[in-house]
């Protein structure tokens, strides 16, 4: 299952839906309000069914926008009654550290059957503990691990190594693309998935060579057709 789109925009999941490169699709707050999902709840709900609805059954990953317990398992219940092929997003801890959304991650899992997606890790040792409370998903940000000075790809080797030494069914998400090249570096690296932002993911298949080698290919198959043109009445005869 490799590439997913890390976009709330209809267009974009349309377009590369329609190609049937995507295998899911992942959102969060920041992506959500970038494309103009505004008015609390029900914009998240509107444009959540949306995307499920254009996917579906591929995956859609959507986050709760709280950090209080009871609130977090409430909210990603309700998300989950939206459609079927919703995955509910839980950072691995509070904006402070705080530990409890580890037991959130586990008891969505365990006794309310909803998959999860622990979010926002930037280390193997952090996805590691999530995969074993339970997780679906283990959402590593690649780019911004790359951004503190460390290297994402040994990262997500450490941390498929674990994950199929214990076992675990988590699978590895690697998220924050950054460049065209991550794609393959990361899923090269171990990553089960890649979530990549849309401009990317154009950069993945357009390439300044083949341009010009089309244009060849095009240019030449109308010279031909020009010189059949103008032979055909002489083959006539
Ligand atoms: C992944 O699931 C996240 O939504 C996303 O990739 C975060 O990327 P950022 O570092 O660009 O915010």
């Amino acid at each position: 299952m490799p590439i997913f789109l890390d976009t709330g925009n209809l267009t974009e999941i349309e377009r590369y839906h329609k190609m049937g490169i995507l295998r899911g699709v992942t959102t969060n707050p920041t992506i959500l309000l970038k494309e103009g999902v505004t008015g609390g709840m029900p914009g998240i709900e509107r444009r959540s069914r949306e995307i499920a609805g254009l996917i579906a059954p591929l995956p859609l990953s959507v986050e709760v926008t709280t950090n209080d317990p009871a609130q977090a398992v409430d909210q990603a219940r309700t998300f989950a009654r939206w459609a079927s092929n919703i995955v509910v997003k839980v950072t691995v801890h509070g904006p402070n550290g705080e530990l409890e959304n580890m037991q959130v991650i586990h008891d969505l899992e365990t006794r309310h059957n909803v998959r999860v997606n622990v979010t926002a890790m930037m280390s193997a040792q952090q996805c590691f503990l999530a995969a074993m409370a339970g997780a679906t998903y283990v959402s590593i940000f690649g780019g911004r691990v790359n951004n503190m000075g460390y290297n994402a790809c040994a990262e997500i080797t450490k941390l498929r190594k674990l994950l199929d030494q214990f076992g675990l069914k988590a699978q590895i998400i690697v998220g924050s693309t950054r460049e065209v090249l991550n794609v393959v570096e990361w899923l090269e690296a171990g990553a089960h998935i890649v979530t990549v932002v849309p401009d990317l993911l154009k950069g993945m298949i357009v390439h300044p060579y083949t341009k010009e080698t089309v244009q060849m290919f095009l240019r030449d198959a109308a010279k031909a057709e020009e010189a059949l043109r103008i032979q055909l009445p002489i083959a006539a005869e």
